[in-house]
């Protein structure tokens, strides 16, 4: 069942949504070479408990930290350790806040120094295959419209676009129906898009293939091949003006 959200429940996630900007722009600042990826989640989780915010991972089905960070080969859902960042690493960082009971998801990847070319095009590629399907959110579409345009902009490149993981609904709960998946289905096709649901989207590309696995913490997707792999996120909600990005930093 997909929820419609009034203007003051889009308002309330467009608040979530700016402080989570505000916090990835803080977590951006300190991917820095000898920095661990422990050390990121305690900066966000001081950062939520100065404003009285709290994070909808930290518990989420037993995950143990307030942001998920998944430097290289890592996809999604990297669970915080000791490992440290280091220059030329990408280093994607997906955070969640949680305002008056609602929420907002956003992810964003960034390079560590000067990176290759290839990484440059990855990360670019991977953030514009995003806005392609964002462009899609307008009433009278259809929710596939919204993959396609993902897959079709991300296919000439030969990269991986992961099957396994799907942007989402998001509300008053982190995943809420319906699932949008980033490949796999053809255009006009689906439900028709509605004024005021509100959806994640969120493509993974892979520099390699598109084969993932998770790792032995459960968590930790992972490329098959090794290749690094760039992830970007924004919450979104269908207007009568169009989309409307409540994650953008502004
Ligand atoms: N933004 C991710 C998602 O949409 C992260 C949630 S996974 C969590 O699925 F367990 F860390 F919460
Ligand atoms: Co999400």
């Amino acid at each position: 069942m997909i929820i419609s959200k009034t203007n003051s429940q889009i308002a309330k996630m467009h608040t979530a949504g700016k402080y989570l900007a505000e916090l990835l722009a803080v977590l951006k600042e300190n991917v820095v070479p000898g920095i661990s990826t422990l050390e990121l989640n305690k900066i966000a989780e001081q950062w939520l408990n100065r404003k009285g915010l709290y994070s909808p991972f930290k518990g989420y089905r037993g995950y143990p930290a307030s942001i998920c960070v998944s430097v290289n080969e890592q996809v999604v859902h990297g669970i915080p350790t000791k490992r440290e960042i280091q220059l030329g690493d990408v280093v994607s960082i997906d955070a969640g806040v949680v305002f008056d009971g609602y929420v907002a998801d956003a992810a964003t990847t960034v390079a560590v120094g000067e990176v290759s070319e290839e990484l440059q095009q990855l990360l670019s590629v991977a953030e514009n295959s995003l806005y392609q399907g964002i462009d899609k959110m307008r009433e009278g579409n259809r929710l596939y419209d919204i993959t396609h345009a993902i897959q079709s902009y991300v296919e000439p490149y030969n990269y991986g676009l992961v099957r396994e993981f799907c942007g989402h609904g998001v509300g008053r709960k982190m995943h809420e129906d319906p699932q949008v998946p980033n490949c796999g289905h053809r255009p006009n096709t689906g439900p028709r898009l509605r004024c005021g649901w509100v959806l994640a989207i969120e493509p993974m590309v892979n520099l390699g293939t598109a084969s993932v696995h998770i790792e032995s913490d459960g968590w930790t997707v992972v490329t098959n091949d090794g290749k690094p792999s760039a992830h970007f996120e924004h919450t979104v909600a269908i207007t009568a003006d169009g989309p409307l990005i409540l994650t953008e930093f502004t």
